[in-house]
């Protein structure tokens, strides 16, 4: 098999048990691991159980093993904004602060349980309004401003699926997500901050909304003021915030809908160039992720300060800044802006500023910090700080070392979390205070999860050893599991059951192995996907846009690593005859990645070449390409057409 991430698992890396005094007041010890597997379905339900239901569920589980479709708490009634944000509040925690947020430019907000309730219900009864029911898609398209968080629950209060489409794509991405998901109405700002420049937003949905062919869905479009500054107008279907939701009364009776209701659909980079919109349902995920948020952060309601540094554009934020967390009652800080605005001390002064006590982030930033230089974090007061978290890729046993002596006094738990987009909620960690870690491994999977390496034949790998690795599954299901590929049913089951479909196990993409003492390590993906600073960034996604540039014949794209954001993009372009290739070209190819999809997916590199390797059959030779790209000696060439290309490619 070929793992295209490569973290440095060779060498002894060594092992940090926990610390007694982190193990006394911690929120569970080793009998969970037994408890969940003498009755896996009993501890889900007792997990369910954390929960607000409005009518109880029957079943715990009913498992499709024919169409791959779970239902978990069947006929179960609940309303997950209720269960995030109400049951606190008539709990007697109205006053507690849910979000501490603050805005790049340094304006600060604090907002408590009973404020957000207000808001949210707000939002539900103008939606209401302007016709939307249950079932209905709303895409948002926003910066990290309370106002996003609001829209999510506002929407899910309503039984309504969101479509969150990071601020960042462009607006060909987000036409694309609206038409697929046929939203109703988009939620946007005027602009946002980036680097203290306020820069436009709206106008990115006016074009993503018209072009040749307009787009029918969209009935609305509901503008928050963020930045003050001018936006275009088109009468009738353009809304301002300020005007219609904020006059909305704060009071609303919330509904309650199945275990079964569809939440969200967010989507996600796969093989082909079509990004897949992963649904999400009510009961199961809600409970794996306010689950999962307690134990993995060992989360105590009232005393943390918790701090994940995601955007709401991608899962991390939707399971650990909105429903995870919010389920839990926990107050949290929610920041704007990038990490360098105005200068490398932005999150330290954060931290100082809240009191954060648990800090949640990617290795990428991570590395990024190493390179500022440790100076920075230690010019400040970090000592609230008592767990942290990585998330988005395999984070290199020297970062996490470096993070947990640099932001974490070399004492405090480090968690290393894997899961996807598809999973929900977090599957494989350490259980901060029960289990040992390991820099760069994921561990074990959580209580009540059930994963496994595999090989191609489906037989276990052994553990330990040079050949131990394989494929990792997910050999049972889960609760915050996907329900499906929104409107592509087909290729749901084809990505992720058909590989070991006998079986019924879910088929990750992501490489593994297990170490001699049985701990899990992800080595990276599998297929096609790159992993660019913990973003999902499909090869064929970037070389269908550059495809599209006139002076593109084909092109070839591979992930190659990159200190610091893990892979980086590099790209293999053959011009058409009479394109010339300078740095013009060059440059132009760059800009048209990210005019087309992102910046986020902007090729670090584009090299112009005469032709591609290809194997016989026609199938472009990434592996080699790969090689190139990394400064590698060649790998196998014996199956390739014209060994002579590269002398061609590297010249
Ligand atoms: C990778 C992000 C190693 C992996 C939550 C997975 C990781 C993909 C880790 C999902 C980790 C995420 N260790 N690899 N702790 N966390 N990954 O859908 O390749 O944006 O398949 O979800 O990120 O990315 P996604």
């Amino acid at each position: 098999m070929t793992v295209t991430n490569t973290t440095d698992t060779k060498k002894d890396s060594g092992v940090y048990p926990p610390s007694p005094q982190f193990a006394a007041t911690a929120n569970t010890d080793a009998a969970i691991y037994e408890k969940a597997w003498s009755d896996r379905l009993a501890f889900w339900a007792e997990q369910a159980d954390r929960l607000q239901w409005d009518k109880p569920y029957g079943q715990v589980l009913d498992w499709d093993t024919e169409e791959f479709v779970a239902n978990w708490f069947v006929d179960g009634k609940l309303n997950v904004a209720v269960n995030c944000v109400d049951r606190h509040v008539a709990a007697g925690n109205g006053d507690r602060v849910a979000i501490h947020w603050e805005g790049e430019p340094g304006d600060s907000r604090s907002i408590t349980y009973a404020q957000l309730l207000a808001d949210v219900s707000r939002a539900a009864n103008y939606f209401t309004e302007l016709g939307l029911s249950a079932g209905d898609r709303v895409a948002i398209y926003m910066p990290m401003v309370p106002e996003a968080i609001v829209t999510m629950l506002a929407c899910a209060r309503l039984g309504l699926m969101h479509s969150v489409v990071f601020a960042g794509f462009s607006s060909a991405a987000l036409r694309a997500r609206i038409d697929d998901a046929s939203a109703k109405l988009v939620v946007t700002t005027d602009g946002q901050y980036r680097r203290g420049q306020a820069a436009p937003l709206k106008g990115a949905v006016d074009e993503a909304l018209g072009g040749e062919t307009p787009n029918e869905t969209v009935d609305h479009v509901l503008v928050v003021r963020r930045c003050g500054i001018d936006v275009d107008w088109t009468d009738g279907r353009d809304l301002w915030w300020d005007e219609t939701v904020v006059a909305a009364s704060p009071e609303h009776a919330p509904a309650a809908f199945d275990s079964e209701q569809p939440l969200f659909v967010l989507y996600t980079s796969g093989t082909t160039g079509k990004p897949k919109g992963i649904v999400h349902t009510s009961g199961g995920y809600l409970t794996q992720t306010a689950y999962t948020h307690h134990y993995v952060f060992d989360h105590k309601p009232g005393k943390d300060v918790y701090w994940c540094t995601a955007d709401i554009g991608w899962v991390t934020g939707h399971s650990y800044i909105v429903y995870g967390p919010l389920a839990n009652g926990a107050t949290q800080v929610v920041y704007e802006g990038t990490p360098n605005s105005p200068n490398e001390h932005r999150h330290f002064e954060i931290i100082e500023k809240y009191g954060v006590s648990i800090y949640y982030t990617a290795p990428t930033l991570v590395r990024t910090f190493m390179k500022w230089g440790r100076a920075i974090p230690d010019a400040h007061d970090l000592s609230s700080i008592r767990l942290l978290g990585s998330v988005g890729e395999p984070i290199n046993p020297e970062a996490w070392r470096w993070f947990r002596e640099v932001l974490g006094r070399g004492e405090v738990p480090i968690v290393d979390t894997w899961w996807q987009t598809e999973t929900g909620a977090i599957m494989i960690a350490p259980l901060p205070g029960v289990t040992a870690a390991k820099p760069g491994a994921a561990m074990t999977p959580l209580p009540g999860i059930s994963a496994n390496i595999v090989d191609d034949e489906a037989n276990p790998v052994p553990r330990g050893g040079a050949e131990a690795s394989g494929y990792l599954v997910l050999d049972q299901p889960w609760p915050s599991m996907l329900r499906g590929i929104w409107g592509d049913m087909e290729r749901y089951r084809e990505t992720y059951w058909s590989r070991y479909a006998d079986r019924g196990w879910y088929f990750a993409g992501d490489g593994a192995r297990y170490d001699a003492d049985g701990d899990l390590w992800v080595l990276g993906r599998v297929d096609d996907v790159m992993n660019v600073s913990g973003h999902r960034i499909s090869t064929a996604e970037v070389e269908s846009a550059l495809v599209g540039h006139t002076a593109v014949a084909e092109a070839a794209v591979v992930g190659a690593a990159d200190e610091t954001t893990g892979q980086g993009i590099v790209a293999f372009v053959i011009l058409k005859s009479g394109a010339s290739g300078g740095d013009d070209v060059v440059a132009e190819l760059k800009a048209e990645v990210a005019r087309e999809i992102s910046p986020i997916a902007k090729p670090r590199e584009v090299k112009i070449v005469p032709e591609l390797p290809k194997t016989r059959s026609g199938k472009i030779m990434r592996r080699l390409l790969r090689d190139i790209a990394e400064g590698r000696e060649l790998g196998d060439t014996s199956t390739l057409v014209d060994p002579k290309v590269f002398d061609a490619i590297k010249g």
